[in-house]
């Protein structure tokens, strides 16, 4: 059996008899002063190196897609897996940690985006971020846009591969739905297009998760029309103001709104600066792709127990309101858009499930109470509306189902600082059981969940051996429902045989749908 050093040593003796030019350009060993921050930087969230994990062999950041095919082929011939990052957002840190031995694929250096104005359309390539893509994209023009997430440091690579909710998903759909062609490199390591792919793959790489079915280079993406000015609000009621009868009422207001009007909720526990005591807060977020004389009477006549009133509102182009979601303090200048690195990055686990009738009240009061028990601003519930254009999309157009049906769609994000493992398992045991807690009230047959908020509860392939269909579906079934499932793993079968790329939750490789 090789060790780590002879096995890194042969890959690597390996990728230089491939690559004429010298591979140092591309490769970060752990001797090089770069590897750790490299490892450190681009994974989002500490928990995943808490426990010991294996370190990549080498980091690759390719500059050309002669980089990535050479490193497939490496790869195969030595035994290493490859974990492929774009933005290292995944919520397990499954693009930057393996328990087999790996090499980290890292596409920050792929990041070029080209608009075409004309035919309203860019292509993207898959280390960019959503920032990058959303500057650029503003750069060329004021009116077009692009509908995927509010976290600018996202990876496309990651975030189109899993679906991309963002906050024009009831006017556009989601990132996956405006996807028009693809570059990816098969395990083969051939590139392919969406003509060379065919329909099967390329409806595969549209929501399936990443790692899963090849290496995405680049996306080609439909930029879609915003007005010159668009209207954001953030209106907080505490539990003093209502806070509870107004989640509550904004549950029914799914179909009434127009679908040029995303209304989120954030719930957390806030102190009270002044006398220490503590209270629920549902903070009311909002994108309106028009201006405020129009919003006004939209929100009033629907939803008049909010109050809003026009000092609420700020008009914006839509581009600075890709700021405000992000938290970007009023004023700030378009490049932080560009900023890569990671903010205050924290211990988290995030789950997430979507409703398809309104909660009771009496469950919105016993769900208060268990925030109560975490710290301020720690734990936060998002509820995401859905609706509009969502219901208009087949739930099999693309791998991610979750459309007419479904009313808003849960996140629940827990952030900690504390790193010792009893601290780990006290924040994970509260977030479980508040999920088991809400089983009544969320879809059921499958309980669903979205697969960019990946979760390992949910169940996992067994990574060192063959996985059955049956351990599959429990967590396949809640990320796809039964028949795109099933449809990604007959793809799966067909393009990649050895089952080269995978991972904790890529599709399985399973012999008789081959
Ligand atoms: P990362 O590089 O970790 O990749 C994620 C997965 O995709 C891994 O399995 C990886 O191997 C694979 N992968 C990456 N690049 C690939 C490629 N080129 N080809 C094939 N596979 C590839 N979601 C959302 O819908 N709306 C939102 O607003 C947000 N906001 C948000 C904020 C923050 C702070 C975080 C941490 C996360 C989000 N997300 C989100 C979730 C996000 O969409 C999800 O984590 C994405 O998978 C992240 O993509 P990255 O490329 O950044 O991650």
């Amino acid at each position: 059996v090789n060790s780590a050093k002879d096995t890194r040593e042969d890959f690597l003796q390996c990728l230089h008899s491939q690559n004429s030019n010298s591979i140092s350009s591309f490769i970060n060993t752990p001797n090089n002063p770069s590897y750790s921050s490299l490892l450190q930087n681009y994974t989002q969230n500490l928990r995943v190196r808490a426990t010991k994990t294996l370190e990549p062999l080498v980091i690759i950041k390719p500059k050309k897609a002669f980089h990535i095919q050479t490193t497939i082929i490496c790869s195969k011939k030595h035994g290493v897996q490859i974990r492929i990052r774009s933005g290292g957002h995944d919520y397990e840190g499954l693009s930057s940690v393996s328990p087999l031995p790996f090499v980290v694929l890292d596409l920050i250096d792929l990041r070029n985006i080209t608009v075409d104005l004309a035919k309203k359309s860019a292509w993207v390539q898959a280390g960019a971020s959503l920032g990058e893509v959303y500057y650029t994209i503003a750069e060329k023009s004021s009116t077009l846009a692009f509908p995927a997430g509010v976290g600018l440091t996202v990876g496309v690579g990651g975030h189109f591969s899993g679906g991309g909710e963002g906050m024009m998903m009831r006017k556009y759909g989601i990132a996956a739905d405006n996807i028009i062609d693809a570059k990816i490199i098969n395990a083969e390591g051939k590139i392919l297009d969406r003509e060379s792919m065919g329909e099967d793959l390329f409806w595969a790489i549209r929501g399936g998760g990443g790692n899963t079915f090849g290496i995405v280079v680049a996306w080609k993406i439909n930029l879609v029309d915003v007005p010159p000015v668009v209207t954001v609000f953030n209106v907080t009621r505490t539990l003093e103001q209502n806070a509870t009868n107004l989640v509550h009422r904004w549950q029914y207001l799914v179909d009434k709104f127009p679908e040029d009007l995303a209304l989120r909720i954030f719930v957390r526990r806030v102190n009270f600066s002044q006398d220490g005591n503590t209270t629920i807060q549902a903070a009311f977020t909002s994108l309106f792709l028009g201006r405020v004389d129009r919003l006004l009477p939209i929100v009033q006549q629907h939803f008049p127990e909010l109050g809003l009133t026009k000092k609420d509102c700020i008009e914006m182009s839509w581009i600075n309101s890709t700021l405000y979601f992000a938290g970007v303090p009023n004023g700030a200048s378009l490049d932080v858009l560009l900023k890569r690195d990671p903010q205050g990055r924290m211990f988290f686990k995030g789950k997430s499930d979507y409703v398809q009738e309104p909660i009771p009240k009496n469950a919105l009061e016993k769900i208060w109470k268990r925030l109560y028990k975490m710290d301020a601003k720690m734990a936060e519930l998002q509820f995401t509306i859905l609706g509009g254009k969502m219901n208009e999309i087949s739930e099999f157009s693309i791998p991610f189902p979750h459309r007419a049906g479904n009313l808003f769609q849960i996140h629940y994000a827990l952030l900690w600082h504390e790193e010792s493992i009893k601290e780990i398992n006290w924040h994970m045991k509260w977030i479980r059981e508040l999920y088991d807690f809400m089983a009544p009230y969320v879809a059921k047959h499958p309980r669903t969940a979205y697969v960019n908020y990946r979760d390992l509860d949910l169940g996992t392939n067994n990574i060192h051996g063959n996985s059955t269909y049956q351990e599959a579906c429990i967590w396949g079934f809640k990320y796809f429902k039964v028949n795109n499932f099933n449809r990604l793993i007959q793809v799966k079968a067909t393009v990649d045989p050895d089952n080269f790329f995978r991972n904790e939750q890529s599709i399985p490789y399973l012999d008789h749908y081959a």
